[in-house]
């Protein structure tokens, strides 16, 4: 499975801030916001990224991600020239998907959860094998602003709602999908909503129809964060200070995850850790790839 971070929308909600610098890039504590739904993909195991921006972010993106050649990763570049919505990812990134399954993740989300790597290699899997598209539900206690998953008594997905004014239900549905590789016909297939834009929630409701959308319930153990305000922003920034300093960890730290995941070695990672100099996520990847070189293992 290949994946897309949608990268683009001009973040009208949060200007002044936004005007010059694209929003998912405005640091989350202490690493840019896409960082987090990039480690998302790479803790999926998903290895191809394409990185889908607008026309004049293209430049800052490539300059902090590079090739992903550092992190065992092959990140590419794509433009969406206006916000005409969600699923005009599968178009644009027709491509690179290749005829191929996709994993479209927003990069403004952040997940967060022990375990959570699995539950997202294992839902990969899923679709790999069976097809369809897994969605990823969270309980929220404002979910009239965001797409709302309906579920049976038997926690079977019925039915899923675009920021519907009389919620049905708590969960919303997360900015991280899972598609088989219909998806980009079927997005092709899409009208524009009357905002004007191609709804995630219509691709979605056209799985539902065919029978084939599931949802995967991320649980109250899990942290699924929004950056939508400058308060969601703060919180978001806090939530990760304060992990991060009583466990002494860094989260979305993307050198750590590839070197967990094998893509790199720690060697390389202490390089990186290295050329990297004075911050603390640069000494967290040092401390942690020696770690790693000494005891041949991580905790
Ligand atoms: C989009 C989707 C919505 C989803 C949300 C997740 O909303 O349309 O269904 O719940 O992302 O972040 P937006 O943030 O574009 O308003």
């Amino acid at each position: 499975m290949r994946g897309i971070v949608l990268a683009g929308g001009t973040g009208t909600r949060l200007h002044p801030v936004t005007r010059a610098v694209s929003k998912q890039l405005l640091p989350v504590y202490d690493k840019p916001m896409i960082y987090y739904p990039i480690s998302v993909l790479m803790l999926a195991g998903i290895r191809e990224i394409l990185v889908i921006t607008t026309p004049h972010d293209r430049e800052q993106f490539e300059r902090l991600l590079g090739d992903g050649a550092q992190w065992g990763v092959r990140i590419d570049y794509a433009v969406q020239p206006s916000p005409d919505g969600l699923a005009q990812a599968f178009l644009i990134g027709a491509d690179h998907l290749a005829g191929g399954p996709a994993a479209l993740v927003l990069g403004d989300n952040i997940f967060y959860g022990h375990g959570i790597g699995d539950t997202f290699t294992e839902s990969v899997a899923t679709v790999e094998r069976d097809g369809g598209c897994t969605l990823f539900g969270y309980r929220v206690s404002d979910p009239e602003r965001y797409g709302v998953a309906i579920l049976d008594r038997d926690g079977t997905l019925v039915d899923i709602e675009e920021k519907p004014e009389k919620p049905r239900s708590n969960l919303a549905v997360t900015g991280l999908y899972l598609y088989d590789p219909d998806v980009v016909e079927l997005a092709g297939r899409l009208q524009p909503s009357a905002r004007g834009e191609l709804e995630i929630t219509d691709l979605n409701r056209v799985y539902l129809q065919r029978q084939q959308a599931r949802l995967v319930d991320l649980g109250r153990g899990a942290a699924w964060l929004d950056t939508g305000t400058q308060d969601a922003m703060l919180e978001a920034t806090q939530f990760v200070q304060v992990l991060q300093h009583r466990q002494g960890i860094t989260i979305a730290c993307l050198e750590e995850v590839a070197m967990r995941r094998g893509y790199i070695t720690a060697e390389q990672a202490l390089v990186l850790g290295e050329e990297m100099g004075k911050s603390g996520y640069a000494d967290y990847l040092r401390r942690t790839a020696r770690e790693f070189l000494e005891m041949g293992t991580l905790p």
